[in-house]
């Protein structure tokens, strides 16, 4: 795989339970930071990586996030004559002219495996990213496809975003073993959905963020429900594991667990600390909000 990735798939078909009843008719990836939905950030990401085409995987109430990136002609006109340009700007570029948006529909839920595989007919056989919008990673420097995306070019293997976590949280997560760390890579040598602490060969844990080999597709399509009935993507990474080298890459960057209430506080507090307007109000809100409720430990 020493091709640069030109293609990033969106799987966004999930039910997003733990945000109901909000998810009744909001889909977790439009939930916004501050200004803008997840859905955006992780849009961002892949095109500063070089992606191209965009491909979303939806499900049939899923109709805003199509929406979302589909041009607003009446609300561009109205901008376009109030004079707003600065809003304008921010409508019109939520793709760039040089991305296509395809969609593709995953009409049950049957897991994140099935919905990659949902990409297959748009992504041929070229290697792809995949970007989960509920891991939102926020980095100074180069996003986390990006850092993975050189990697995969100049080591030829798939590439997993990982990070170190609490030994007691491993049953959250997929994990891996490795060989030995060179640089922020090293081959995993297997990878387990969400083992109980005293069992997890590891605590290194996969977050969303994925560069993989189009042999991926053959094996999720021979791979059986796993976990919770549904078909795992990671399941069909152990596969791939046998034929392909799969590095684990520790990204440069800090990840919000968005798809958790604590982690989507966590993140919209931290990127208002750091917004250009609302960095001052924010931390004074904050520390008002502290006194009033008699928290005293701070420094
Ligand atoms: P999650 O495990 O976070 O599930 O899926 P979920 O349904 O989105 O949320 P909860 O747990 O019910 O609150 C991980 C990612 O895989 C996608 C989800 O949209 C999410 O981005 N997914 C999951 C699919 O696209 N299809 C599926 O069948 C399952």
């Amino acid at each position: 795989m020493t091709q640069r990735i030109r293609k990033a798939v969106f799987p966004v078909a999930g039910l997003g339970t733990r945000f109901l009843p909000a998810t009744k008719t909001v889909p977790k990836e439009m939930l916004p930071i501050i200004d803008k939905p997840l859905i955006q950030y992780a849009v961002d990401e892949a095109v500063e990586a070089g992606c191209d085409t965009l491909i979303f995987v939806t499900n049939r109430y899923k109709h805003a996030v199509a929406d979302y990136f589909d041009k607003a002609y009446e609300l561009e006109q109205k901008l376009e004559r109030a004079g707003k340009l600065e809003q304008l700007e921010l409508v019109r570029n939520v793709l760039p002219s040089h991305v296509r948006a395809v969609f593709v529909t995953q009409a049950e839920a049957l897991g994140l495996g099935h919905a990659v595989l949902c990409a297959k007919p748009i992504i041929g056989n070229e290697p792809f990213a995949v970007l989960l919008p509920d891991d939102l990673i926020w980095n100074r420097g180069p996003g986390a496809l990006s850092q993975m995306a050189d990697a995969a070019e100049a080591s030829g293997a798939s590439q997993i975003a990982v990070q170190d976590v609490p030994r007691e949280q491993t049953g959250s997560y997929g994990i891996v073993a490795t060989e030995a760390f060179n640089g922020r890579e090293g081959r995993i040598s297997a990878i387990v959905e969400k083992p109980e602490p005293d069992v997890a060969p590891s605590n290194l844990a996969v977050v969303g963020r994925y560069i993989l080999s189009p042999r991926i597709f053959d094996l999720l399509e021979r791979t059986t429900p796993g976990a919770g009935g549904e078909i795992q993507l990671t399941d069909g990474i152990a596969s791939l594991l046998a034929d392909d080298p799969v590095h684990a890459y520790r990204f440069r960057g800090t990840r919000f667990d968005c798809g958790t209430h604590i982690g989507l506080i966590e993140a919209t507090i931290r990127y208002a600390l750091d917004h250009e307007k609302l960095s001052d109000a924010a931390q004074q809100l904050m520390q008002n909000a502290l006194k009033e409720l008699g928290v005293t430990e701070l420094e």
